[in-house]
């Protein structure tokens, strides 16, 4: 090679996984060489990509459709850091779609579904729901007018229990510096909330109720929620500014049908068949119907793990391809099942694949690769990236504040959450049969399993770290977008090896007697 982005012993992507033909490799074994000088910052990075044919985001990342991750709150927290969450289906239909709703109707930092409680509940119900949610601040409404104000300053349980809210609420005309007319604030998102962050320091006061002209309640702002809200610059929107979330049907033709209806109906941006059986005829029946009567929702296949089972989603009209078989944190299937294989080969024969294919056809747009599953560090992201579009994510994000999850306390006082397979006998009971073709035989045999994982913290703190961590994946191999990642592996600037098993030890953190560090991840 007559170049000077070289090394006479590291080999391009497609001489690597030749050489290695017949071999099922994953992350480690893999090491990756910089051979291009680095010229920018590690800020500089640009890590927008694509989920879907149509869909851009921010982040290359994506949300797992399961039980203990994938709820409204994950998803506007994942929305707010740039990518999407698709929203699991072990929940009726109705209750699906008021997930979406609620991603769809969230306002930075505007609580427009804020609990509230009519003049004539009582003070002992408003204690109870103080008890279970933890909220202490709550508005009076008559219908949908705001009458008045009840916070935990208003009553004592021991005096009030038995009187009525109106008897103890702030009422309307005492809430002047407390209340906003929607029409004063500004429209466009952060300056609206720079001005009720101002108007509430101003006020002295923790909440401000927000109203239309006829006193109509719109919405709440509390400091803390502004707070965390403030600056989001790659928060992910819909062309009406509402933030992207997907939703995950079945591939039972008859519920899908009525599921994928009322999903759309509520705002969902794109939809992802949950299936571990990719490349089966029950999946393209569904992705034909979705084609067929939806045509404007993008519409994600899998999972698969061989280039004939991606080139049949791309044949039979997916507009992403999800690749992951067996390698899931919480996964048995290779323990039960057969088709399985590594991520990092799995991932490079579908790209390889889908890429060959859309030249030879003459197809002029992308079909994404979501690479799904096993990762576990930001060098693993980084090395997914190599071939996919987007990395699809469960346990990096179980664990978070955000995450559905139970949450536990160990033995040592240590906060655990909770993180199932949706192949578990558990999850399975709630809904995900169907993912593993467990709905119509008598005996279920689980393919995951249900576990806990270390408690991570807020996804506004944690996802931040990821997203570095991308970027200095890029960086070090001198790429400073996903495309120009991608375009280097391709003409042979990234260059790659196989790792020796000494290599592996020493890759990784050796001869410490002890050490700490501040990711919640193995390291
Ligand atoms: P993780 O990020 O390594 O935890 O893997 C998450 C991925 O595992 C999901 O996106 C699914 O593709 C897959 N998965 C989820 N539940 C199960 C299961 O019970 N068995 C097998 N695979 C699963």
């Amino acid at each position: 090679m007559l170049t000077k982005d070289f090394d006479p012993f590291g080999l391009s992507a497609e001489e690597f996984f030749q050489k290695f033909r017949g071999e099922s490799l994953t992350f480690d074994d893999l090491n990756i060489l910089q051979t291009k000088t680095i010229d920018f910052g590690v800020d500089d990075v640009d890590i927008s990509t694509n989920i879907t044919r149509n869909i851009k985001i921010k982040t290359p990342l994506v949300a797992s459709p399961m039980e203990d991750v994938s709820e409204y709150e994950m998803a506007i927290a994942t929305a707010l850091q740039g990518f999407p969450t698709i929203i699991h289906y072990n929940m009726s239909i109705a209750e699906q779609a008021e997930q979406v709703d609620k991603v769809k109707r969230f306002e930075n930092g505007f609580i427009t579904d804020a609990l509230f409680f009519s003049p004539d509940d009582t003070i002992k119900s408003v204690i109870n729901k103080k008890q279970e949610t933890g909220i202490s601040t709550f508005p009076v409404l008559d219908g949908k007018k705001l009458v008045g104000l009840i916070t935990k300053n208003d009553f004592s349980s021991s005096l009030h229990s038995d009187l009525l809210v109106r008897d103890r609420m702030l009422p309307v005309d005492r809430l002047e510096n407390r209340m906003l007319s929607l029409s004063s604030l500004p429209t466009d998102d952060t300056k609206r909330l720079q001005r009720a962050n101002e108007i509430l320091l101003d006020g002295h006061q923790g909440v401000l109720l927000i109203v239309d002209e006829k006193r109509m309640f719109h919405s709440l702002v509390t400091r803390t929620d502004i707070e965390k809200n403030e600056a989001h610059p790659d928060s992910i929107k819909d062309l009406y500014k509402r933030l992207v979330v997907g939703a995950a049907v079945k591939t039972n033709i008859g519920e899908t049908k009525e599921r994928a209806t009322e999903l759309i109906k509520a705002g969902v941006d794109f939809l992802c068949i949950d299936s571990s059986h990719g490349n089966s005829t029950h999946e393209r029946d569904i992705l034909k119907y979705l084609k067929e009567n939806h045509p404007e929702i993008d519409v994600i296949y899998g999972n698969v793990a061989s280039a004939a089972g991606a080139i049949r989603g791309v044949e039979w009209g997916a507009d992403a391809i999800r690749v992951g078989k067996g390698v899931g944190s919480i996964c048995s299937t290779s323990r039960v099942s057969l088709g399985t294989r590594p991520q990092m080969t799995a991932t490079y024969a579908c790209a390889r694949a889908v890429n060959e294919y859309r030249i030879k056809n003459n197809i002029d747009y992308k079909i994404p690769i979501i690479s799904d599953g096993g990762y576990s560090s930001f060098s693993a992201i980084g090395k997914g990236l190599l071939f996919a579009d987007v990395i699809m994510l469960g346990s990096m994000l179980a664990g978070t504040d955000e995450s559905p999850g139970r949450t536990i306390y160990d033995r040592q006082g240590r906060k655990l959450k909770e993180y199932k397979g949706m192949g578990s006998i558990e999850a399975m009971t709630h809904g995900s049969a169907s993912r593993y073709d467990e709905e119509r035989s008598g005996s279920m045999v689980g393919e995951g399993v249900v576990g806990t994982i270390k408690a991570k913290g807020s996804i506004s703190q944690w996802v931040p770290k990821i997203k570095k961590g991308i970027r200095k994946c890029l960086q070090s191999v001198g790429s400073n977008s996903i495309n120009m990642l991608h375009e280097d592996v391709e003409t042979g600037k990234v260059l790659i090896e196989r790792m020796s098993e000494a290599g592996k030890r020493e890759a990784g953190i050796h001869d410490l007697l002890e050490y700490k560090t501040e990711l919640p991840i193995r390291y």
